[in-house]
């Protein structure tokens, strides 16, 4: 497989996948979302994953988001349409993937990259990751299933005050709030990663996947809470403040609601 915005290497039953798009801070553009689901779709079957590790290329970002500037132009039902294939696509198999996912965050995980590191089974960042949903800045709600799985790990007055502030954590605030499991120095980020990873992988994959389906099996209640964000997610689509506030993204200043 041969892929333009990720990098794939596997080691001792370890696949690690790395988004490479840093000029852009790894912001998750369409073709990344595709090869990333490309990727962990092959590590489903491949006897030579145990344990998958995702991070993002350079220290300053693991991933900024979703691409911005590919949307900015979209209406309601594109709008609805890009949450919806991105959640079935990428974020809901990573969380049921049939082998762990370790996001490794290095830096800023924001928007749809909180949401993706939120989609992986568990979380390592670097002491200087900042973390966060900005989406309401944009005029937006988080739409890759973003107000459902942090409510999930953090609860939800936690979830509502990050979600409507739109203010980013430190890692040790996120280790506080149990939105990540370890923070370590960014040097030593890959390491600590790749040592859980292989604990992971010395273990039953058949019992950690029957562990993975068991413990998704008790959130599936919440599922139409993932439908409901990409309904509300869509209809702010077109809306005077989704247009102010991509608007003044794009153009480097401040929105005014
Ligand atoms: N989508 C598209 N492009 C993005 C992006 C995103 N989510 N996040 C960053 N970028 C781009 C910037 O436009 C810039 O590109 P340019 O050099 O061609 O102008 C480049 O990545 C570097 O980002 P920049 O903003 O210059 O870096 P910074 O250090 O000043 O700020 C952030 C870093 C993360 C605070 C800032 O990039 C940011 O707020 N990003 C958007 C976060 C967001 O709202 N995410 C949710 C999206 S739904």
């Amino acid at each position: 497989m041969t892929f333009e915005n990720i990098l794939v290497e596997n080691s001792q039953l370890v696949t690690t996948i790395t988004i490479n798009r840093p000029q852009k801070l790894n912001a998750l553009n369409k073709a990344t979302i595709a090869e990333l689901s490309q990727a962990l779709s092959h590590c489903k079957s491949d006897s030579n994953t145990r344990a998958i590790i995702l991070t993002g290329s350079g220290e300053k970002s693991f991933v900024a988001g979703a691409d911005i500037s590919e949307f900015s132009s979209f209406n309601a039902e594109q709008g609805a349409e890009l949450a919806a294939v991105g959640q079935s696509s990428l974020f809901d198999l990573a969380e049921n993937l049939n082998k762990p996912i370790i996001a490794a965050v290095n830096g800023f995980a924001l928007g749809g990259g909180l949401e993706l590191a939120m989609s992986c089974h568990i979380r390592i960042a670097s002491s200087h990751a900042k973390l966060g949903l900005p989406e309401v800045t944009l005029g937006l709600i988080p739409g890759y299933g973003g107000t459902q799985r942090l409510s999930q790990l953090v609860g939800r007055g936690k979830a509502n005050e990050m979600i409507f502030s739109a203010g980013m954590l430190s890692a040790a605030d996120a280790l506080q709030w149990g939105l990540v499991n370890h923070v370590v120095e960014s040097s030593e980020l890959m390491n600590k990663a790749m040592e859980l990873a292989l604990k992971i992988a010395g273990n039953s994959p058949m019992a950690i996947a029957a562990a993975i389906r068991s413990v998704n099996a008790g959130f599936q209640a919440q599922r139409p809470g993932f439908s409901a964000e990409i309904k509300e997610f869509g209809e702010l689509f077109g809306t005077a403040d989704f247009k102010e506030g991509v608007g003044a993204f794009l153009e480097k200043r401040k929105p005014q609601f």
